[in-house]
C-alpha cells in the first residue's frame, strides 16, 4: 500500500496537462493520494476576494495564517481541488473518490511568531490545526475495495473544521494504514543539500541537517520522520516532472 501526497505547487500543471492518471496507472498498486493546494489559493485570491495572511514562527518556517473566513475560503477551495482530481482521475476509468471527515487535529490556540521587529509575539492560534488522528478503517477499506481515496488537508478538532498541514496529513493516513511507502510528488526533484540532492539518508541524517533546510521542504521532511516513526517503511520525495526514478529516499535506517 502507497500514499502519494500531491504538492500544491504541481497540482494545476498536473491536471493542466491531464498527467496525473499515468502516475497512478504506472504504480499499479492499491494507493491513496493526500493533495495540498494552498498556493491554489494564492494564485487565484481575486476571484475568492482573498488577502493571502501568513506568519513566520521563530524557527523561520513560514505558514498561512487563519482566520475564520479564510477557513471557510480555504475549505471551499480544498474540496473543489479535491473533486479536480477525482473528476480527472474517473475520466480516465481509476476509480476515485473523495474521502472526507477521517482526520482529527489538535486546534493550535497560540502561535508564537515573529513580528516585523523579528522579536516574539503570541498571536491567537486562529484557525490551523496538529493532525493528530487519521482513521485508518475508511482508507483501507476503500483501497481494499479498489479504489483511491482522495483526502484534503482539512481535520477536526474541538467544534470546527481546520486547516492542516498536508505534508503531516500524509504521514497520519500512511503511519495509520502502515503504508510500504509516503511519495511526496512536488516541484524540486528531492532534498538539496550543500547543492547536491541526497539520495538516500535516514532519520537521524535528516534530524541533523533539518535546520539548514529552508521552506517548504522543511516541513516535508518533518512529515517524512514522522511517518517513518509510525511504522512506513519508506519515504520517497521527487517530481512527477523529472524522472520518478530519482528523488530522495528516506528510511528509519540505512
Ligand atoms: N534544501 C531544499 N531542497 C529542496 N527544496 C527546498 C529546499 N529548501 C527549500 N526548498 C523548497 O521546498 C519547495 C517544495 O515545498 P512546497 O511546500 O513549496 O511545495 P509542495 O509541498 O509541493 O506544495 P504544498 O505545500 O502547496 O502542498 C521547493 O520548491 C523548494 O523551493
Ligand atoms: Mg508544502
Amino acid at each position: 500500500m502507497k500514499v502519494i501526497k500531491i504538492g500544491g505547487s504541481i497540482l494545476e500543471k498536473f491536471l493542466e496537462n491531464d498527467n496525473l492518471y499515468t502516475v497512478i496507472e504506472e504504480l499499479n498498486e492499491p494507493v491513496a493520494i493526500v493533495h495540498g493546494g494552498g498556493n491554489y489559493l494564492d494564485n487565484h485570491a481575486d476571484s475568492f476576494n482573498y488577502s493571502p495572511k501568513f506568519v513566520t514562527s521563530p524557527e523561520g518556517i513560514r505558514s498561512r495564517y487563519t482566520d475564520r473566513s479564510t477557513l471557510e475560503i480555504f475549505t471551499m477551495v480544498m474540496n473543489l481541488i479535491n473533486q479536480k482530481i477525482v473528476l480527472n482521475l474517473n475520466r480516465h476509468g481509476i476509480k476515485a473518490v473523495t474521502l472526507n471527515g477521517i482526520l482529527k487535529a489538535r486546534r493550535k490556540e497560540r502561535l508564537i511568531i515573529l513580528n516585523e521587529n523579528n522579536r516574539k509575539m503570541a498571536i491567537d492560534g486562529g484557525y490551523t490545526g496538529r493532525v493528530e488522528y487519521s482513521d485508518p478503517i475508511p482508507v483501507r477499506n476503500l483501497m481494499d475495495a479498489g479504489y483511491i481515496p482522495v483526502i484534503s488537508p482539512v481535520a477536526f478538532g474541538g467544534d470546527s473544521c481546520l486547516n492542516v498541514d498536508a505534508d503531516r496529513a500524509a504521514a497520519y493516513v500512511a503511519g495509520s494504514i502502515k503504508a510500504d511507502t509516503l511519495t511526496f510528488l512536488t516541484n524540486v526533484n528531492g532534498l538539496y543539500y550543500e547543492d547536491k540532492i541526497i539520495e538516500k539518508a535516514d532519520t537521524a541524517y535528516i534530524k541533523s541537517i533539518l535546520k539548514y533546510i529552508g521552506n517548504g521542504m522543511d516541513k516535508k521532511l518533518m512529515a517524512s520522520i514522522e511517518a517513518l516513526e509510525m511504522g512506513v517503511k519508506q519515504v520517497t520525495i521527487s517530481s512527477p516532472f523529472h524522472n520518478l526514478e530519482n528523488g530522495t529516499v528516506i528510511c528509519n535506517e540505512l
